[in-house]
């Protein structure tokens, strides 16, 4: 058994809209790892570049003009030695000379190998023994924001939690009973909804923020009364994509409203009473870690996470520990570069009561590592939509760890640091 990395191959494929994205193979003397990047349409601004000038082709060449020959020969069991090789070997604050992309590629692909070449699953080679927690599946109902185009909800998007579910295969029918139940209430309320989906598989319809979130509430209502277990809801806002900073204000267009911070404030606020909401994200600008701090103090039993706001990054994770202004964060590694990167903010996170939030991105492939990712982590949530075909190979990733787990599967613990 060895983990000595022999080969490793880049090439082009696509992710699920269409675009361009970096695939790496690892061969190792006894294993193999593949890995394929994803892409964010709502980037936040302190993510890493994903391609150098040149995008995809120019990264293929860089792979193999300066970072296959430093990785050939190395040990994949040392990933934060591979890790800091990529970032040597780019130089760049950003990653902008080889790409994030092609970090995050690399790295996962190099885990990945490690784990097979010693004959254990990804989740098992990270998180150990002990992991054993699945995480519960927040998943994508009905999509807005710069997600759709033309007349939809301004909020991003309107998420399920099924809160109350045993298993994750219990947990992952409730998500898809209540996509099918909205679907169900939209051709109601939309005459011209067709059954359009978003990049995430989340309905696309002519309806305003409010209606959105009236008809999610009474199917998550049923679906929770037919199973009997809860089911909540949660909105990503995505406000850094409503911010106008000339105006200082939260522009809604659908909704044709003007919010200063204050007025935002007090509206997610009644939002989260209202709707019992169990999740929300993003619900001020990117760079407004005092509003963040406000709600987060007075929201009470509801999960404030910050996606654009930290972007998987350790310093501006640090800046929101201090400032109290989340109590959850999203991790996509992809923002920041490579798994070491990811873990080390992962832990920071952990040591100060912020609950880990693994997820997709809008643009993506059927690569399932988000579900081991989660497991390892001890995520007790992992964003995904529910039906579309790249988010169904998470899914249904987890449902084989389940599985796996037998007996020793336990659900992970959603209740609010
Ligand atoms: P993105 O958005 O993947 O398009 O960046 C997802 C999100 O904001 O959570
Ligand atoms: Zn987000």
């Amino acid at each position: 058994m060895s983990t000595v990395i022999e080969d490793l191959v880049a090439r082009k494929v696509f992710n699920n809209r269409g675009e361009e994205t970096i695939e790496i193979d690892i061969v190792t003397a006894s294993g193999f790892g593949r890995a394929s990047a994803p892409a964010g349409r709502s980037r936040g601004k302190a993510e890493v570049a994903y391609y150098p000038n040149g995008g995809v082709d120019q990264a293929l060449k860089k792979v193999e003009e300066v970072v296959a020959p430093e990785i050939v020969g190395m040990n994949a069991d040392f990933q934060e030695e591979i890790d800091r090789t990529l970032h040597e070997v780019d130089g760049s604050k950003d990653l902008r000379v080889i790409g994030g992309n092609t970090a995050f590629a690399i790295s996962l692909a190099n885990a990945e190998a490690a784990a097979n070449s010693t004959g254990s699953l990804l989740f098992q080679y990270l998180g150990g023994h002990v992991a054993c927690e699945l995480p519960y599946p927040l998943g994508n109902v009905i999509s807005g924001g710069q997600h759709t185009h033309g007349k939809s909800p301004d909020f991003q998007e309107f998420l399920v939690l099924p809160c109350g579910a045993q298993t994750f295969a219990e947990a992952a029918t409730a998500n898809i009973q209540v996509h099918c139940r909205v679907a169900e209430s939209l051709k109601k309320k939309d005459k011209l909804f067709g059954g359009g989906k978003s990049d995430e598989g989340a309905w696309v319809a002519n309806v305003t923020d409010s209606e959105a979130l009236e008809i999610l509430s009474k199917a998550c209502e049923e679906v929770s009364d037919e199973l009997s277990f809860e089911c909540r809801m949660g909105v990503d806002v995505a406000a850094s994509s409503l911010w106008n900073g000339k105006g200082k204000a939260y522009v809604y267009e659908r909704q044709r409203k003007k919010r200063n911070a204050g007025e935002q404030l007090d509206s997610v606020l009644e939002l989260i009473k209202k709707y019992h909401l169990a999740y929300v994200e993003d619900p001020f600008y990117e760079d407004d870690f005092d509003s963040f701090a406000e709600l987060t103090q007075k929201a009470k039993d509801c999960l404030i996470c910050g996606d654009d706001l930290f972007t998987t990054n350790c310093e501006r994770l640090a800046r929101g520990i201090k400032a109290k202004a989340a109590n959850a964060i999203i991790i996509k590694v992809n923002q920041i570069g490579t798994l070491t990167d990811a873990l080390e903010t992962v832990e920071l996170a952990r040591r100060n009561g912020y609950a880990p939030v693994v997820a997709h991105r809008s643009g993506d492939t059927c690569d399932w590592h988000i579900a081991h990712l989660a497991v390892a982590f001890k995520c007790p949530a992992i964003k995904t939509g529910i039906v579309e075909g790249t988010r169904t190979a998470k899914i249904n990733e987890l449902i084989r760890i389940e599985e796996f787990l037998g007996e020793r599967a336990t659900m992970a613990d959603l209740r609010t640091p």
